[in-house]
């Protein structure tokens, strides 16, 4: 199958490609902006093309050419928090960018797309969330992941192609970008203890989620891509078990210090909670479960384990912040970003 990953630099996405490239029966097709993510991830066995999807016409002309059979759907500014302050960057490099991929997908032949969408589209319902629920999104992110359902939904009873919707919890492990300094709490929190500063939670730290380590998604994603039974199907992907943002400090914390002498310094700080954060997401499994076979094989603190030693691997990284700001600056910007504090 010719098959095509967008976001393929990133870290799901190169994670995605490995696994595709290791079963040896496919062609794959790699696209990614490096917005994001970065050339060394990214297989030396796929084709890969760099490639801004916000470019309609050059978008179109590349899928013209590939012609997927499949198509992985990763590319993303997925900085959830940020998307208040980021609404159009969330729009053009999640929504748009969608569209300028996926019709001509569908032009050019689409079989089936895999839409990686969020657990954001619950927003602050009572969690557990099962996909029976309705989406009830509570920020930037979560409207547009669930407008890329939507239209894919729709689009789906009107053109002939297949496809799966898969909501990720927060999803962890080597090639995250330890860099962003506005997602992936648990690379953010590594990161700083790398670079001997302390890390800040936003809130009282109580906030409820679910952790994934990559390991445990990603075989499971792939076969959201080929199986019949996934088709038309909404799929959480992820352990059930949820953690506070105040444990995953100590276990951080605990993993690099295990004789419990934190240096003062380290001491994790607290800043307000940043607007529109959902003080509780975390998801059933049972579908993942019954349609893929779903096991959690890698517990939590054994992947916080397995990250960090990645992250002492590779070393401490500059937090790299937008070259040109956010595109509303007001005063609820948390302060972590408009003072660049980490
Ligand atoms: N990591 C998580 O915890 C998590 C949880 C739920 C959903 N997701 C979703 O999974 C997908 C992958 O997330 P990730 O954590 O690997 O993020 P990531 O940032 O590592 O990967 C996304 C990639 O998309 C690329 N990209 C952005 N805009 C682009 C554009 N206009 N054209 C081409 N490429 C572009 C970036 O360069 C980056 O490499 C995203 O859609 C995200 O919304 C992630």
């Amino acid at each position: 199958m010719r098959i095509l990953v967008t976001g393929a630099a990133g870290f799901m996405g190169s994670h995605l490609v490995d696994y595709l490239i290791k079963q040896e029966k496919h062609e794959i097709f790699a696209v990614d902006d490096l917005s994001g993510g970065y050339t060394d991830n990214v297989n030396p066995k796929a084709y890969f093309t760099m490639l801004d999807l916000r470019n309609r016409k050059k978008t179109e002309k590349y899928v013209s050419e590939v012609k997927p059979e499949l198509l992985y759907y990763l590319a993303a500014d997925a900085s959830e928090g940020r998307s208040q302050f980021t609404p159009i960057s969330s729009t053009e490099r999640n929504y748009l960018a969608y569209m300028y991929t996926f019709i001509p997908c569908i032009k050019y032949g689409l079989k089936k797309v895999v839409v990686t969408s969020s657990m954001s589209v619950y927003g602050a319902q009572k969690p557990p969330f099962s996909e029976r629920l309705a989406k009830k999104p509570e920020d930037i992110y979560g409207i547009v992941k669930a407008a890329m359902e939507d239209a894919t939904e729709i689009l789906s009873k009107v053109h002939n192609f297949n496809y799966t919707i898969v909501r990720p919890h927060n999803v962890y492990g080597p090639k995250q970008n330890l860099a962003d300094p506005y997602r992936n709490v648990i690379a953010i929190f590594i990161n700083c203890i790398l670079n001997n500063k302390h890390f800040y939670i936003y809130g009282d730290g109580n906030q409820k989620r679910a952790f994934t380590y990559i390991d445990d998604f990603t075989p499971y994603f792939v076969q959201t891509g080929f199986k019949d039974s996934c088709n038309g199907e909404i799929i959480n992907i992820g352990p059930k078990e949820e953690y506070t943002i105040n444990e995953l400090a100590e276990v951080v914390l605990d993993v690099f210090f295990p004789t419990g002498n934190i240096p003062k310094h380290l001491k994790p700080r607290y800043l307000p909670m940043r607007p529109q954060e959902v003080k509780e997401a975390y998801c059933t499994n049972d579908k993942a479960v019954n349609l893929l076979g779903y096991k959690t094989t890698v517990p939590f603190r054994e992947g916080i384990k397995k990250m960090i030693a990645w992250a002492k691997s590779v070393g401490p990284k500059k937090f790299k912040y937008l070259e040109y700001g956010v595109e509303l600056a007001t005063k609820d910007l948390p302060k972590t970003w408009s003072d660049k504090l980490i």
